[in-house]
């Protein structure tokens, strides 16, 4: 009887700890084939208290499914006016981004710009005016470009943190991860390798030469970077006209987020690759680069150096810049034009 009420006291304290804690999430294009798996892996998670869902059709139908799981978060969702859309941002911690159109086979991330540059600025827009202090993260493709639209949205509305963006990368490091595991016959959770650069085929630069297996050369080498670069593709053709990754998608982007949570509620030593406005390449003139960043309670803590890499390596890292200059300025360019 005694045990069972010191249990019952202490689950309570753990409780109201939490509960202490308020974090509120925000998938903005939570009817989709990302937005829905990760929307449950985020209810799941019990550092999250509110979790908010908002697309443009069917946020109150995955909401009103959602908050049937008995978690303790609160589920509410949102249609696309105005005020559903800065009710499902206001008080935000993060705010995720998995709207707009998947690829298709045969294009490529940057074709899917024209649609998706407007929509992200639209959000963007949005989410400066009613949770300018929110962690934001992007994945609506392509990243290199939807980031730096993010960025100048807020820098137009005055509001820009640094310190608060980031372009979701994790994907690329958890399929370099399983795949280096499935060439070495190893557990992937003992597979660590570093992806620096942006997320689309050249630019994404897997660091072989600080994995576990840095001797890994010649052919296989090049086919376990082509296949890290182009992932991305193997699930679209796979999919066959019906989308790109969805659920590694989700996953991945579920760890970045519960990641940032640990790091907000005080966790030291949280280290993720991720693609923010970065001091590395900048004298280069390319101001967004995903590295090793070290999260805070403010966002980014520590953006680590690409550290030491081979000949081969500096070479594809050679030819990602010169794509992501692009790419990167290309956003930049569209919310100047269409502001
Ligand atoms: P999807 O078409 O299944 O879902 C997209 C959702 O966005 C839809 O429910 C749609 O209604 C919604 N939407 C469209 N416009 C909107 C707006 N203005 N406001 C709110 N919601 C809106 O696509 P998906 O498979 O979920 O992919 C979404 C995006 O994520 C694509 O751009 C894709 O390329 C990208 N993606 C990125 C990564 C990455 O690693 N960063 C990985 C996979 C996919
Ligand atoms: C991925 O890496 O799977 C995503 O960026 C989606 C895509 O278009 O490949």
């Amino acid at each position: 009887m005694f045990a069972r009420r010191s249990f019952n006291l202490f689950q309570k304290r753990a409780f109201s700890a939490s509960a202490n804690q308020a974090s509120k999430v925000t998938v903005l294009g939570a009817g989709g084939g990302i937005g829905q798996p990760l929307s449950l892996l985020m209810k799941l998670n019990p550092r999250v208290t509110q979790l908010a869902l908002y697309d443009i059709r069917g946020g109150p139908g995955v909401a009103a499914d959602l908050s049937h799981i008995n978690t303790n978060s609160v589920v509410t969702g949102y249609n696309p006016d105005e005020q559903g859309l800065s009710d499902a941002l206001k008080d935000a911690e993060i705010v995720l981004i998995p709207a707009g159109v998947p690829r298709k086979p045969g294009m490529t991330r940057d074709d899917l710009f024209n649609t998706n540059a407007s929509i992200v600025r639209d959000l963007a827009k949005a989410a400066a005016k009613a949770s300018p202090n929110a962690n934001i993260l992007v994945i609506s493709n392509p990243v290199n470009s939807t980031v730096p639209i993010v960025s100048e949205v807020f820098k137009a509305a005055g509001v820009y943190n640094p310190k608060r963006l980031f372009g979701v990368t994790t994907l690329d490091v958890v399929r370099a991860s399983r795949f280096i595991s499935q060439v070495q016959k190893t557990d992937p959770s003992d597979e660590k390798v570093p992806v620096v650069g942006g997320h689309s085929g050249v630019t994404i630069v897997p660091l072989l030469s600080q994995s576990n297996h840095s001797s890994i050369a010649g052919e296989a080498r090049d086919a376990l970077v082509n296949r890290i670069q182009f992932g991305g593709d193997e699930v679209v053709k796979a999919k066959d006209g019906a989308g790109s990754a969805t659920l590694s998608m989700a996953m991945a982007g579920a760890r970045f987020a519960e990641s940032l949570l640990r790091a907000a509620q005080g966790e030291k030593g949280i280290i993720e690759p991720t693609f923010v406005d970065s001091p590395l390449f900048k004298d280069q003139g390319v101001n967004f680069f995903a590295s090793r960043v070290e999260l805070g309670p403010n966002g980014v803590e520590k953006i680590h150096e690409v550290g030491q890499i081979n000949e081969y390596e500096q070479k594809l890292l050679d030819a990602c810049l010169v794509d992501l200059k692009k790419n990167i300025q290309k956003g930049v360019d569209f919310v100047k034009a269409n502001p």
